[in-house]
């Protein structure tokens, strides 16, 4: 995939009735272009730079940042600016690519934080030039709002879609993989860094790799993720997972999974280990919600990246069982327009499990087969206007016979994240277009970029 040139901001035009879908022409803005982000003039090598926070377990944080000369790491904060009733410390690590050297990554978890609360931080750097930060936890009850944007990059685009999620108010950043787009480069990692920082210092972001940050090279650099996995910590060791690649987390009612695209996910793999046990351990009385954020789209109309192994394979080990444990949302990145589907399952008679791609080049096998749709969408209301209200049985009617026209499909060109949706629950479409679309289902509340 190359560099997110451009990202729509495709004001939804279709009006869908029923089961008709009214596609409008679409045509993507021109590309914008590539920056970096220099070291603020300010700053001295003990400055922090690239901080970024995520959750790290029940009501814990992991802070991270990067300084190019040794500084301890230690985190001092509390709840009043300036005021830091509490010390935390943890550990420093550092990489190397090529002939590049990182600088020393700071890694610290703090807590016991209280939920839906701002806390203020700072580093014990010995630096004047040391700033306080803040973030606010998210609340500990619904509703949460999830800001959700894949494939950011370092574009014009990028900056544009920052400042949409910086205005939305949101609890907890959800990236589908591929961040910086460094692609071997390593100080652009490090511009990724601080490029973000003035958003992911203030929320948690939440990650998972895709395919820019494996980075490896052919009897040169033998490691994958080297920078991403240094970098961008997540709580794996805390969901029981033995890779930063793949992991869970919950928040607020939200049992989320991150999957890992290009981590091995093959018959016998630890991912597809840890994820069944994962997926046992969910309990649905106190996370109702159960939404799975991976790269590499299981379904995707889009002329690009059709037939690729992390989404053909990975779906046929793992759909089954994302189906059995009733994941309500999946998220995608990857593919740089926006798709959303309602749910679907395909089931053949000799019990194989498929699933269904509703596009034109798989919908002519559909009547082959005898197969059962278990659409569980209640309602689905689009830009504003409710379409249609269908139970398990209307719904197979209603749309069972328009499979074969494809016109269940809900397809909004242009944008970042690509969704598959199993939704059992209330969804509906608050705001659309400007490259921001708001659903609210069931107290979740979803903000998706592009
Ligand atoms: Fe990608």
């Amino acid at each position: 995939m190359g560099l997110p040139e451009f990202w729509s901001l495709m004001i939804l035009a279709g009006v869908f009735a029923g089961a008709m879908e009214i596609a409008h022409a679409y045509d993507r803005p021109p590309p914008r272009e590539d920056f970096a982000v220099l070291v603020a003039a300010y700053a001295d090598p003990t400055t922090p730079q690239q901080v970024h926070v995520s959750l790290a377990g029940e009501n814990k944080m992991r802070i991270s940042w990067i300084t190019d000369k040794h500084t301890p790491p230690i985190v001092n904060y509390g709840t009043s600016s300036g005021k830091y009733e509490h010390s935390a410390t943890g550990v420093i690590s550092s990489y190397e690519y090529l002939t590049y050297i990182s600088g020393e990554i700071h890694d610290v978890v703090i807590g016991p934080l209280n939920p839906n609360t701002v806390y203020y931080y700072s580093f014990a750097t010995g630096s004047s030039s040391t700033p306080e930060y803040s973030f606010k936890t998210p609340p500990a009850q619904f509703p949460i709002k999830f800001a959700v944007s894949g494939d950011l990059g370092q574009t014009g685009w990028t900056k544009s879609t920052l400042e949409h999620i910086s205005q939305s108010n949101y609890d907890v950043f959800l990236l589908p993989g591929d961040l910086s787009y460094a692609d071997r480069i390593q100080p652009l990692w490090d511009s990724f860094g601080r490029l973000v920082e003035p958003l992911a210092s203030q929320r948690p972001w939440m990650v998972t790799q895709g395919n820019h940050e494996v980075e490896k090279i052919p009897a040169i650099h033998h490691t994958p993720f080297t920078a991403y996995n240094a970098r961008w910590h997540m709580p794996f060791e805390e969901s029981g997972s033995t890779s930063n690649l793949y992991y869970s987390f919950e928040v607020s009612g939200v049992h989320v999974v991150m999957l890992g695209s290009y981590a091995d996910f093959g018959y016998g793999s630890d991912q597809i280990r840890w994820l069944g046990s994962d997926l046992k351990k969910v309990d649905r009385s106190k996370t109702p919600w159960l939404v799975v954020i991976v790269h590499a789209p299981w379904y995707n109309s889009n002329y690009a990246h059709q037939g690729e192994k992390e989404s053909i394979d990975m779906r046929v080990m793992m759909e089954g069982m994302l189906y059995k444990a009733r994941v309500d949302l999946v998220f995608a990145g990857h593919v740089h327009a926006y798709e959303r589907f309602v749910s679907h399952i395909f089931i053949a008679p000799d019990l194989k499990r498929f699933f269904l791609q509703i596009n034109n080049r798989l919908s002519d096998h559909l009547t082959s087969y005898s197969c059962r749709i278990a659409f569980t969408i209640k309602k689905l209301i689009t830009a504003g206007r409710c379409i249609s209200q269908l139970g398990m049985e209307e719904t197979e009617k209603v749309l069972l016979p328009s499979i074969k026209n494809h016109s269940h499909r809900y397809r909004y060109l242009g944008k970042r994240v690509l969704v598959m949706a199993n939704l059992r629950l209330l969804m509906e479409v608050m705001q659309s277009g400007r490259g921001i679309e708001m659903m609210t289902m069931n107290r979740l509340n979803l903000i998706l970029f592009g």
